[in-house]
């Protein structure tokens, strides 16, 4: 299984990273400007401390990174956090900077993709952008706490998060709500 992941410049950069952790398989892990900005800002981390996590970091800018073309195979592309910017450049088809690229490619080659959209509240354009997307079988994933499953820390909040990312892509996770009632 190989994982393509992005950070752009919405916020929530943490649960990226943690979701960059727990991911199966090979990962490569891509970023767009402001992504790179918003982790540091955030978390106080840079692309260079997620290289241990993955096996290959890519800027948005490298156009000859392997996944701008089709030709380079990779199972499913996640955007984590996903801006409204990044969003409206994938719905509109700019592959302008290799995030939105990379998603070009993952729409033509049919290839699983999942945005983490992070924005709120939401105009009536991201909201437009996300349903055309939508209909084209992307997965459309609010960043946004399960209050349900009582989160007692942000730490706590972002991993209960994840496990529903894993459990969306069809990866190991954990039980879910109620389990004990399965
Ligand atoms: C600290 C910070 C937080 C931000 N949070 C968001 C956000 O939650 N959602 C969003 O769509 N944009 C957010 N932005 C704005 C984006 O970074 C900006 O629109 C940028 O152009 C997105 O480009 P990208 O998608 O190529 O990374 C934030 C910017 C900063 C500096």
């Amino acid at each position: 299984m190989r994982t393509v992941i992005a950070f752009t410049g919405a916020s929530g950069a943490a649960v990226g990273v943690e979701f960059l952790k727990r991911c199966p398989g090979e990962k490569f892990v891509v970023f767009s400007r402001w992504g790179k900005a918003v982790l540091f800002q955030e978390t106080g981390l840079t692309p260079d401390d997620l290289a241990p996590h993955c096996a290959g970091v890519f800027s948005g800018d490298d156009f000859n990174a392997p996944f701008a073309s089709g030709s380079t195979p990779f199972d499913q592309y996640v955007i984590i956090p996903c801006s409204v910017t990044t969003l409206s450049r994938i719905a509109m088809g700019l592959g302008e900077n290799l995030v939105a690229r990379v998603a070009e490619v993952a729409l033509k080659e049919n290839r699983r993709m999942l945005l983490a959209l992070r924005e709120s509240p939401l105009s009536a354009v991201a909201l437009e952008n996300a349903l055309k997307l939508a209909r084209l079988g992307v997965t459309i994933m609010p960043l946004s706490p399960a209050f349900y499953l009582k989160p007692g820390t942000i730490e706590e909040s972002v991993e209960k998060f994840v496990d529903h990312m894993l459990a969306t892509l069809a990866l190991p996770t954990a039980p879910g709500w109620r389990a004990d009632r399965l």
